[in-house]
């Protein structure tokens, strides 16, 4: 068994990681770590457990330590799912003194020499790796998943992009509130209420999309255009999405390329890949968010309404999927199985 520390251990996505992580066949989580709230404390007692199945025994006994390479000792690789203005620096700290870290926070993503991965769209640019450590001098790394809501996205994407090529595209999306952390957005500003605004998203969904399907060192060269909204379901991104295509889509081929899509994960059979990494569906009313956000285990987007947009000429159509296993640790955990038969651990 490899040995894991989960950082920010007790927040929304660092509790998803610990339940992802409990009876996985390669990773065992040995050390917690969090703020100075908790530091000192038992996780039982600090995380204040929200999940739905029972907090592991084991862990729940296990005392929360500081964020740093020193509290955190022989472990095999970090999964991070600190708030991005912290775990800039810590992240560094972690790879400088050897260890790979695989991050959630948005503040490596667009470094040049850091990949970016949703390892179904582009595990090939893993090999950023070598880049980085000759430019940073360590012999760690830092591996980021994309933000909640491009994860989601680029699943459905990729597929019309190799096929059919994209020109442009526009995303209106619907975000549960558990991708805001905990305790998040107050509960009197979201319910009975849509807020029509989440702070940086609109960018990151631009950049980020454009940096995955690009290649390892140039970003896909079509437009992106996004508008960000928080809504009053808990958990699940619902996104509206209108794509412009280089080439004719009739609706039905684009769902049959979206059905036949894997990526290495399947192929290599990683624990936690996705059978379908994209389900479509043809119900009039599907995807729903309480009703599909499991599918594949959380891990797949299930698209439906597939049909063609009168105005770009493509297709247009709803992707929805779970914002904190797909979107966040369930992201973290497949690209630490990639990590692992690719032997970066
Ligand atoms: N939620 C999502 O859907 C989602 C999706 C993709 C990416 N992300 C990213 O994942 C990261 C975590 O998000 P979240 O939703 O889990 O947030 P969260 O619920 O607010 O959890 C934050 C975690 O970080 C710890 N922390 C906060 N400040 C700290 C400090 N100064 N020093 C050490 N530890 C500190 C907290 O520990 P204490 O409990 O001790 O305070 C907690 O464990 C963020 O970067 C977020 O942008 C989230």
């Amino acid at each position: 068994m490899l040995k894991a520390a989960v950082l920010g251990a007790t927040g929304n996505v660092g509790q998803i990681f610990v339940q992802l992580l409990e009876n996985h066949p390669w990773f065992e989580v040995t050390t917690v770590a969090a703020s100075e709230r908790s530091k000192g404390r038992t996780y039982g007692e600090a995380s204040r457990w929200r999940q739905t199945t029972p907090v592991p025994e084991a862990v729940a006994q296990m005392e929360v330590v500081d964020i740093s390479p020193k509290a955190v000792k022989n472990v095999d690789i970090v999964f991070s799912a600190l708030p991005s203005n912290v775990a800039g620096k810590v992240e560094e700290d972690f790879a400088a003194a050897g260890y790979v870290v695989v991050s959630n926070a948005s503040a490596h993503r667009m470094d040049p020499d850091v990949p970016m991965l949703n390892p179904e769209i582009n595990s090939s640019h893993v090999c950023l790796i070598e880049q980085q450590r000759k430019n940073r001098k360590w012999d760690g790394a830092i591996v980021t998943n994309p933000n909640c809501s491009t994860t989601v996205l680029t699943l459905p994407l990729k597929p019309i992009y190799d096929k059919f090529g994209i020109k442009s595209m526009i995303v209106s999306t619907m975000q549960a509130i558990s991708g805001a952390g905990y305790p998040g957005v107050a509960s009197l500003d979201i319910v009975d209420n849509v807020i029509p605004y989440i702070g940086g998203e609109e960018p990151k969904m631009e950049s980020e999309t454009q940096k995955i399907l690009g290649t390892a060192t140039e970003p896909a060269p079509f437009k992106v255009s996004s508008s960000c909204h928080r809504v009053p379901t808990i958990d699940g991104h619902l996104e509206a999405v209108f794509v412009e295509t280089e080439q004719e889509a009739d609706p039905k081929a684009v769902a049959k390329a979206m059905e036949n899509f894997v990526g290495e994960p399947q192929t290599l059979k990683l624990p936690s890949a996705p059978e379908k990494p994209v389900v479509v569906t043809w119900e009039p009313d599907r995807p729903q968010t309480r009703l599909d956000r499991m599918e594949g285990n959380g891990m797949s987007t299930v698209v439906g309404r597939l049909r063609k947009d009168p105005v770009l000429g493509g297709v247009k159509f709803i992707a929805l999927g779970h914002n904190t296993i797909r979107g966040a640790a369930g992201c973290g955990v497949l690209n630490g199985e990639y990590l692992k038969v690719k032997n970066y651990l």
